[in-house]
């Protein structure tokens, strides 16, 4: 799979000293390590859970890795947070792409990484994505308001999307037409600067 690769490295404009950059398989543990801090720390906000991911096989992460973007922030040559963007090759749907995994480590939460990691992905999807769609929890107001900053509007809500042992969970979905793509008015010309 072919990233754009002008942006291989990009630092955090709110955080310098947070970088991000896309994950390879040289970085599966990393990868792994994340993935599955998010699902620890923050369980009411993915659809996964834990106990299942943990003990897949690492080859299930390499795959995940393979047949999606995902790009990682670090700082001090830690990784503190994903996010990730799955696409369908298929050629009715290869203009979409979707947002998942969105994770920031607590520790270094509200200063600008969550911000730079939906930068990096965007900056990094496949040519021809036109629009990035998401679901977040209803009640996350933290992502809620990062998505809605970043220009995603909501197209609806998904009623008992997720059945927890707490009970349903409604998703709210959202959409945000990249730059240049028809279903974005404001904009015109080629799918150059994302956001
Ligand atoms: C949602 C999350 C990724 C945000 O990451 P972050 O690094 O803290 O976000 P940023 O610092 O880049 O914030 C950018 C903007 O998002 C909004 N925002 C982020 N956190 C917020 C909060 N707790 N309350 C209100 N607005 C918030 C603000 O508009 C913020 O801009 P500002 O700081 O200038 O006001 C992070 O809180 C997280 O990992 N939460 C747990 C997992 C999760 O909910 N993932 C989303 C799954 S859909």
């Amino acid at each position: 799979m072919i990233f754009r690769a002008d942006r291989p490295f990009s630092r955090s404009p709110g955080m310098p000293d947070i970088t991000t950059r896309p994950l390879s398989s040289g970085d599966l543990h990393d990868f792994r390590s994340i993935r599955l801090e998010a699902l620890q720390r923050a369980p009411d906000a993915f659809g996964s859970v834990h106990e299942i991911e943990v003990v897949r096989p690492l080859q299930a992460f390499e795959d995940r890795l393979r047949g999606s973007l995902v790009v990682g922030a670090y700082h001090g040559g830690q990784i503190v947070g994903m996010a990730g963007l799955a696409f369908d090759a298929r050629p009715k749907d290869k203009h979409k792409g979707a947002l998942w995994g969105m994770y920031v480590r607590p520790e270094v939460q509200r200063r600008g990484v969550g911000a730079a990691l939906i930068e990096a992905v965007i900056g990094h999807a496949p040519e021809g994505i036109e629009q990035v769609t998401l679901g977040l929890v209803k009640g996350n107001e933290a992502a809620h308001a990062l998505y809605r900053r970043f220009g995603f509007v909501e197209y609806g809500v998904e009623p008992r999307a997720l059945k927890t042992p707490d009970g349903y969970v409604d998703e709210i979905l959202m959409i945000k037409f990249l730059e240049g793509s028809p279903g974005n008015s404001e904009q015109a010309g080629p799918l150059r600067s994302r956001l």
